[in-house]
């Protein structure tokens, strides 16, 4: 019963990248339609680099694919295809992050990027029955310099955009160095979230708190190697959202079984289930769901519990997280007890 109620809770996702989403066939599809060349043969060579060693050695695969994303019909159709496959598994919101730094650095405009997964977004309701919202995320390997500058040419959006995050390199980039640009944000009337503790210390979760003030952390799995820590994200009720199929992929822990989730869920914290970049990790919002249900043999309360605290973690009003809660407890209710 399990495996089929990973699919069926209607679920937030919290921590997914735009740019993560990137199917093969489609990488294939615009490169050819934007006549860029790729260095791979075919639709499977590609496939068959997927195997990664670290965050680091993804993230080079993750940059490289995105270059040919050049036009804003080409985010719209990169996000549309996420909603439909995502709602396909149970997804009825989704707090979508994208990279703009990746493409301007590249040559494509900002607004280019932002009308292109504008459009997407604006008919999620209408289209697939999710709702959506955008988080620009720095690149931490950027700078801080580089992020201010973003976060100018975002301000003029900023109706269109709910947080800003930190991801990518993580080791090496503490999250000290953005306190000012997340500062800038908070004042503009952003909500800020950041990637810490998925290879980095402890130390980076107390610092995306405490410096950055982000009302979510992203991953976190390493926060449980810190008493102090777990017992200020339990008493603050500080969401953590975490990415099991990714934190595999990307060698954080050792295999599925060996995952923290379900200590971390007896722990007493706000943890949520997310997929990241499914398109390079193996997995949607539900298979991550589903495959965690499996390897950690959590119960059906357990899988509940999850799909509840999505919504509770998520930015949406009290009136729309009660009314997809009350999605949530229906749903559980019309599944028989095991
Ligand atoms: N960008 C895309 N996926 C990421 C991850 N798992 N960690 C940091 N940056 C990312
Ligand atoms: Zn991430």
């Amino acid at each position: 019963m399990t495996g089929s109620l990973a699919f069926r809770l209607p679920k937030a996702e919290l921590h997914l990248h735009i740019e993560g989403t990137f199917e093969p066939d489609l990488i294939f599809e615009l490169a050819e339609r934007n006549g860029i060349a790729l260095p791979y043969a075919s639709v499977e060579a590609l496939r068959a680099a997927y195997e990664f060693t670290d965050l680091g050695s993804f993230l080079k695969l993750y940059y490289a694919a995105m270059n040919v994303l050049r036009t804003e019909a080409d985010f719209t159709e990169l996000a549309n295809e996420y909603l439909a496959v995502a709602h396909s598994q149970g997804l009825v919101h989704a707090e979508i992050f994208f990279d703009p730094q990746a493409h301007t650095s590249r040559g494509v405009p900002f607004r280019t990027v932002i009308d292109g997964l504008w459009s997407a977004v604006q008919n999620s309701a209408s289209h697939y029955g999710v709702t959506t919202k955008l988080i620009m995320c720095f690149l931490r390997d950027a700078g801080p310099r580089a992020a201010l500058a973003t976060l100018e040419e975002a301000l003029p959006f900023g109706d269109r955009i709910v947080a800003v995050g930190l991801d990518s390199a993580e080791v090496g980039y503490p999250p000290d160095a953005f306190a000012d640009v997340f500062a800038r944000a908070r004042a503009a009337g952003w909500r800020a979230v950041a990637h810490a503790g998925e290879e980095g210390p402890p130390a980076y979760v107390w610092a995306a708190l405490d410096r950055l003030g982000v009302s979510r952390i992203d991953h976190g799995v390493r926060s449980l190697e810190d008493p102090l820590l777990v017992d200020r994200l339990r008493a603050e009720r500080i969401p953590l959202t975490v990415c099991p199929l990714s934190n595999v992929k990307l060698r954080v822990v050792d295999s599925l079984a060996a995952h923290p989730l379900k200590r971390m869920l007896d722990a007493g914290l706000l943890v949520t289930v997310n997929s990241d970049d499914p398109a390079y990790f193996g997995g949607y919002v539900g298979e991550n769901f589903a495959a965690v249900a499996d390897a950690l043999d959590l119960s059906d309360a357990d899988l509940v519990r999850l799909a509840r605290n999505s919504f509770e973690a998520s930015f949406l009003s009290a009136g729309e997280r009660a009314a997809y809660l009350a999605r949530v407890d229906a749903a559980a209710a019309a599944v028989p007890e095991r």
